[in-house]
Order: structure tokens, then sequence, then C-alpha cells
């Protein structure tokens, strides 16, 4: 609600438009999730080895922490095309024998947010991932009958932020599961590095740790980030990133040190405030701040977890000790805390 939100995760922003691309072409260019990659190398050189197609891959974990750019890496490492399909996007699973009549031996299929595709799509999707047939019905009324379509041998990449929300058929047909997690401040300083270096811009060491530790362990808000600290610099400082512009520039952006905004403030607030600390479902909570429980569940939550501002319980969301130290409010450690 209200303003775009510079820390949104899903929001893909500049980066898919900008004339120089940052994203990764292959596994050793790629930084971080190294036990993806070690799975990855290991089953990429196998299938090659072979010269089999690769086993179908799902990907999950929070938004922006590079699904779309591993699966780019997959299909050049393994020399294949790729085409890529938003789970919303089909409709109909006349739109998904469309893309899948048109890949070649061997080529990747992308799907992003894949637990969004419609149900009747994805039983497609079942015969087409284990034997590489698609049966479509044609026809109208009683004159309905089924046709057998042969597909060339591909690989389904898929990528969720609920893995939880797949069916488990769609689920079991992956033969490769792999877990993306939030980057460290180590990977994440190694990325604006990187992304300095492709914009040829100018950045101090200390500026480079102030986007990483701000970037809530994402690649995508770090870039972001990075992006708009340049515009200040280039403005204000002949385009040298220094510590000091960049903290004039991500305090202007409203984040604070530890990369929670405004938005992050407002549902911390919700609960201890409105709520008493909780527990408090997210229901509640998503009509107190005005949000979509999805949203509330994909974007805030799993950095505001994972850095301890918050629990879950089976009562609901509960403030930490740590939420109310952000806030300057007292702290009263309650019977569910
Ligand atoms: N840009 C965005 N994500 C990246 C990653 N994991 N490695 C290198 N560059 C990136």
């Amino acid at each position: 609600m209200g303003r775009d939100r510079i820390l949104d995760p899903n929001l893909e922003g500049d980066e898919e438009t900008s004339e120089l691309s940052l994203r990764p072409q292959k596994l050793t260019e790629y930084i971080g999730q190294c036990e993806a990659k070690e799975m990855l190398d290991v089953y990429i050189k196998a299938a090659l080895k072979r010269n089999e197609s690769l086993d179908h891959v799902l990907l999950y974990g929070p938004p922006g922490l590079g699904k779309t750019t591993l699966a780019q890496i997959i299909a050049n490492e393994l020399g294949v095309g790729i085409k890529v399909v938003s789970g919303p996007s089909v409709e109909r699973s006349g739109d998904l024998a469309a893309v899948l009549t048109t890949l070649n031996e061997g080529d990747v299929l992308f799907i992003d947010e894949i637990h969004r595709l419609p149900r009747y799509v994805e039983e497609v999707l079942y015969s087409a991932m284990e034997d590489y047939v698609l049966d479509i019905m044609v026809g109208k009324d009683n004159q309905t009958r089924s046709i057998r379509v042969n597909l060339p041998p591909f690989t389904l990449v898929g990528a969720t932020t609920r893995y939880g929300d797949l069916s488990s058929p769609l689920r079991d047909r992956f033969g490769v599961v792999l877990r993306l997690n939030y980057y460290t401040i180590d990977e994440l300083s190694e990325i604006v590095k990187r992304t300095a270096k492709v914009y040829n811009a100018e950045i101090e060491n200390d500026a480079i740790l102030s986007l990483a530790r701000r970037s809530r362990g994402t690649p995508r808000i770090a870039n972001r980030l990075f992006r708009r600290v340049r515009d200040f610099a280039d403005v204000k400082n002949n385009g040298v990133i220094s510590n000091e512009i960049c903290q004039i520039a991500l305090d202007k952006l409203g984040i604070d040190n530890d990369g929670l905004d405004y938005t992050d403030y407002r549902y911390l607030r919700a609960i201890v405030e409105t709520f008493k600390g909780g527990p408090v479902g997210v229901e509640s909570l998503a009509a107190t701040i005005s949000e979509e429980v999805t949203t509330i569940e994909d974007v805030y939550e799993p950095y505001l977890l994972q850095e301890g501002y918050i629990k879950r319980s089976n009562r609901g969301r509960i403030a930490t000790e740590k939420a109310y130290e952000k806030l300057g409010v007292k702290y009263y450690k309650g019977i569910f805390s």
C-alpha cells in the first residue's frame, strides 16, 4: 500500500531494463548459495556426460534471491535454450501446450511462481514432466477426444516462494529440489563490488559494507539500493560512492542500519502497540496495516523471522525483545513470549 517500497524484494525494478546486465552467466560467477551451486554443478556435469536432459529442478525460497538467474545459468551451462513463463500468466492448458511444443531437445522451461499455476494446467504438466507427452482434449460437448503429442526431453525449472503451496504430485515430479537462503553480509558485499565493477563506479569499502548490511540478505535489494546511492553520488559527489554519501542516501530512503524500512516498523508497531506484543493472527495484522496476508507472509515476515524480530507460534505472531528494542519500547516478557 502507499508508495512503492524500495526494499520490496518482489519488485524486479530497473535491473530488468538496465542496459548493463548484472546477471552472472555461469555458476562460477554466481556468488553465494554454495550448497545449491555445488549440487547443480554435479547434476549438470552428469547430464552433459551422459548426453541426457537434466532432471527437473525446483528452486524455492524468499523473493529476490536469484531463482531466475540460476535458471538462466542452468540453461547456459547445459548449452540449451530457455523459455520463461510465470505461473499466473498461464491461464489455460492451451497456453502451456503452446510453450511446451516450441521446446527443442534438452531446453529449459522456467516457470516462475509455479505455485500459482491453475490446478487444471498443473495436471497437464504431470505427463509432460514424467513421460514427455501432452494429452490435449479437443472438440466440444460430447465430441471431445484426447490427442497425444510427443515432446522432446526437456528440463522444467520451477521457482516458488511457497514450497508448501505446491501440490504433492507436482512436488514429487522434481528430481532436484533446492532451497535458496538469505545471503550473508560477505556475499552481499561481493555482489555489490561486482555490481560497482559492471557499472564502472568508484565505491569505498565502507560504503560496500553499508549497502550489504542494509540489503536484507537479498541481492535484488542490494543492487537496487546501489543504483539509488549511485544517483546521489553522481549528483553530489562527482560519482564517488563514499560511505558518507551512502549514509545520506539510505537515510533519505528511510532505511535504517539493519535494513528495516517504514513498512517493517509499521508491522512491528502493530504487533507491539496494537496487539501488546502478540500472539496475533496474520489476518488481524494484515487488516491493521492494510496489507495482503500473502505480502506479509512472503515479503515482510521471512526476513524479520530470520533476524529474530518476531517468532511464529500456533497462536500467531509474537514480537521478541529485539523488536521492542528496535522500537524503543520497554519489554515485558509476557506469558506467550
Ligand atoms: N547478482 C544478483 N545475484 C547475484 C549472485 N548471486 N551472484 C552474482 N551476481 C548477482
